[in-house]
């Protein structure tokens, strides 16, 4: 033990600890290395080490250097092989550049028993041409062999030990959107990234070369880089569920959780922790944020969470594809709940592909069929009826263009208030509409059940550490928290029976399954209709969430509510003072299990370019370009 104070039991205990020879472990967290104008990271672990054949070190360079390894079956490798596979290492991953050719060394793969090598790269390479190992090439003392087989990529080398090391590039997370950089240590476990850029408040991220990962059946994802939104437990790591106090009263996390494990079994990259709004409470930027800041944007592919819209409402207004799947479709172990009742976990991406892969590991316990044919009735909820903006012309667009796509489907309005009217269960007395039925059923089911498995434990243990003390939480789950007590338990059977009543009736009247497309029709509503909110407006109070909207159908039935940008559209803002775009989404509700049918579409929608897939940045189909 090491005493902070520099007093004399600090000493003493020093020169204890020393005698007794229980020197603290050191624990290498790897190192950062700046070259070619780019930050780099090297893990603390070695993936391999290069030796002649006869063992003997490289050189005696000392310390890290960039170093390529090319994997090649041709049986005479050129000049000429090398620069194409080159060029194309370049264009497909962000990590490599050509700095990284300072030292290379190609690993044969190929069958024959003598291969050759006639290669003379330019200079402006470096020009520690390695040479080439091959399995068969024995005889050749002075050549290389490494103690594994290497991915193709970009590494570290030490030539002086001959360790290989994997390189991670560092990104800044400028727009901050996570509360802290991971780093995967063995098969199993994560530690937080130790690296940091320069960056104002922001953390560092890092990515692993692309060129170290194969997709393949088994490794669906392999490589997909992931964000993990800070409520699912991760192994090696705590979770801090967007507060402070629960950050620091737990422990790190010691288990992965299924559903997080599932993606990593298929060779997903998870880089870091994603901010939460606090216990999944729905909050509004900038003043519900109190413990931590909103983020400004969310990175390439996340997983969240959604229970009353923690999916969509980002998705809709980021200009991403999102989808709160159908209810129940994989264990929600090691997770934190707001409501186990209508918690679900589903992905936001740009990459409709990815979006669809990523979903089939996720929910691949659930045997949800696959289905390519597809309804031919569209009912639109709440859509406008006149091109009278230019987002009420996309979306009467988007409408045409599929119900041409789906070979003439017939296009409806749906009123779900009419509905109900007319065939309401002769459960619930005749004055009872959707608004009163459902009133409370989202904000006590939500309040209690939060309140009993996570708040309670939380003042508990924090109480108890604390001298009795309450730990500071958000307005938001505070005053829901506050909400739900003032209820009593009866209240939440009660809810509970209505989100029932719900249930039935809607996938008995409203939408049903079908045989052959999975479901009787595609419910569409607005998701988003490029309307700006603004993070620097002061508000109100926060409220409790009480109603009925179409955004509460897919809560309380249980079935997948789906985010697909379609589009976006002009407004004039009071920041920049300019016109800016901001997406347009529509919303596609189907029945329970049919997520991997609206999947299909929606590829198929890209495909035939009627869904053109957005991109980062200040516009959805724009360069990329971001504006702080
Ligand atoms: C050798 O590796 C390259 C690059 O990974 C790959 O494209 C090729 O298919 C491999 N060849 C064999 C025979 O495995
Ligand atoms: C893991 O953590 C949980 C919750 O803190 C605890 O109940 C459990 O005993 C721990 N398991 C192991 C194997 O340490
Ligand atoms: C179109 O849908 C509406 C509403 O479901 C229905 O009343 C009408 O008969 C349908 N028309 C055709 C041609 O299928
Ligand atoms: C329905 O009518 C009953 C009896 O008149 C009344 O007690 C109840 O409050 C009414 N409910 C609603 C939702 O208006
Ligand atoms: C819904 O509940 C809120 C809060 O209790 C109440 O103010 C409001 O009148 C209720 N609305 C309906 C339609 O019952
Ligand atoms: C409809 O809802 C009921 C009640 O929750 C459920 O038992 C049934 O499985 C649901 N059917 C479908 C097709 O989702
Ligand atoms: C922005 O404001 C200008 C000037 O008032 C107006 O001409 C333009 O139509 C506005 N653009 C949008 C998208 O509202």
């Amino acid at each position: 033990m090491v005493s902070k104070s520099f007093g004399l039991p600090g000493l003493l205990s020093l020169l204890l600890s020393l005698s007794t020879n229980a020197i603290a472990t050191i624990n290498l967290k790897g190192q950062t290395i700046e070259f070619n104008g780019k930050t780099y990271y090297a893990p603390p672990t070695a993936v391999a080490t290069l030796k002649t054949a006869a063992g003997a070190q490289v050189s005696n360079t000392n310390g890290l250097q960039p170093l390529t390894v090319i994997r090649s079956d041709t049986l005479k490798l050129t000049s000429s092989i090398i620069e194409s596979l080159v060029e194309n290492y370049e264009s497909m991953d962000d990590v490599f550049n050509t700095g990284f050719l300072e030292y290379i060394y190609v690993e044969y793969n190929g069958t024959h028993k003598t291969p050759s090598e006639s290669v003379s790269t330019p200079s402006s390479w470096g020009n520690k041409f390695l040479g080439f190992a091959s399995a068969y090439d024995t005889k050749a003392s002075t050549k290389l062999s490494s103690s594994t087989s290497l991915p193709a990529g970009p590494y570290f080398f030490n030539p002086s030990s001959g360790e290989v090391f994997e390189a991670y590039l560092l990104y800044s997370d400028t727009m901050g959107s996570f509360t802290q950089g991971l780093i995967a240590v063995g098969d199993d476990e994560y530690d937080v990234l130790s690296a940091s850029l320069p960056g104002y408040a922001s953390l560092t991220i890092g990515v692993p070369s692309r060129l170290y990962f194969t997709k393949t059946t088994e490794k669906p994802l392999a490589g997909v880089r992931l964000g993990v939104k800070d409520l699912y437990d991760i192994k090696g790591v705590k979770t801090g569920c967007g507060n402070r106090a629960y950050f620091d009263i737990y422990p790190e996390a010691n288990t992965t959780g299924p559903a997080i494990q599932s993606l990593i079994d298929a060779g997903a990259v998870i880089v870091g922790k994603m901010k939460t709004s606090q216990f999944a409470n729905g909050e509004t930027a900038t003043d519900d944020w109190v413990d931590y800041h909103s983020p400004s944007t969310p990175a390439e592919t996340a997983i969240g969470s959604d229970t009353g819209g923690s999916i969509r409402n980002p998705s809709q207004v980021n200009g991403c594809f999102g989808n709160r799947p159908s209810w129940d479709l994989v264990s929600l172990d090691d997770v934190m709940p707001m409501s186990p009742l209508l918690d679900t976990a589903g992905f936001l991406t740009r990459d409709a592909k990815l979006w669809r892969a990523a979903s089939e590991v996720l929910y691949k316990d659930a045997g949800l069929i696959s289905y390519t044919k597809y309804p031919k009735s569209i009912k639109t909820l709440q859509f406008p009826t006149s091109a009278d903006t230019a987002a009420d012309a996309l979306l009467l667009d988007f409408v045409d263009s599929l119900a041409t796509y789906l070979g003439g489907a017939n296009v409806s309005t749906f009123d779900y208030d009419d509905l109900w009217e007319a065939t309401k269960p002769s459960t619930v007395s005749a004055n009872e509409t959707l608004e009163s039925l459902l009133n409370l059923t989202y904000p006590i089911l939500i309040s209690k059940q939060q309140y009993s498995l996570v708040a309670a434990p939380l003042y508990e243990k924090y109480e108890a550490a604390n001298g009795g003390r309450k730990p500071f939480i958000d307005p938001v789950p505070l005053s829901r928290w506050g909400f739900g007590l003032e209820y009593p338990e009866s209240q939440l059977d009660e809810e509970i029976l209505h989100k029932d009543i719900f249930t039935r009736w809607w996938n008995s009247t409203a939408q049903v399954f079908d045989e052959k497309t999975c479901s009787d029709s595609l419910i569409l509503y607005v998701g988003t209709a490029a309307t700006p909110t603004y993070r620097n407006v002061y508000r109100s109070l926060p409220g409790i969430p009480t109603g009925f909207a179409s955004s509460r159908i897919a809560n309380f039935a249980g079935v997948p509510d789906m985010v697909v940008p379609i589009g976006q559209a002009l407004y004039n803002s009071t920041v920049t003072l300019k016109e800016e775009y901001l997406p347009v989404a529509v919303d596609f509700i189907a029945p329970h299990g049919c997520d991997l049918m609206i999947f299909n579409l929606v590829n198929e929608l890209v495909e035939a370019g009627i869904v053109k897939e957005p991109v980062a940045g200040s516009t959805l189909y724009g360069d990329g370009v971001i504006y702080y």
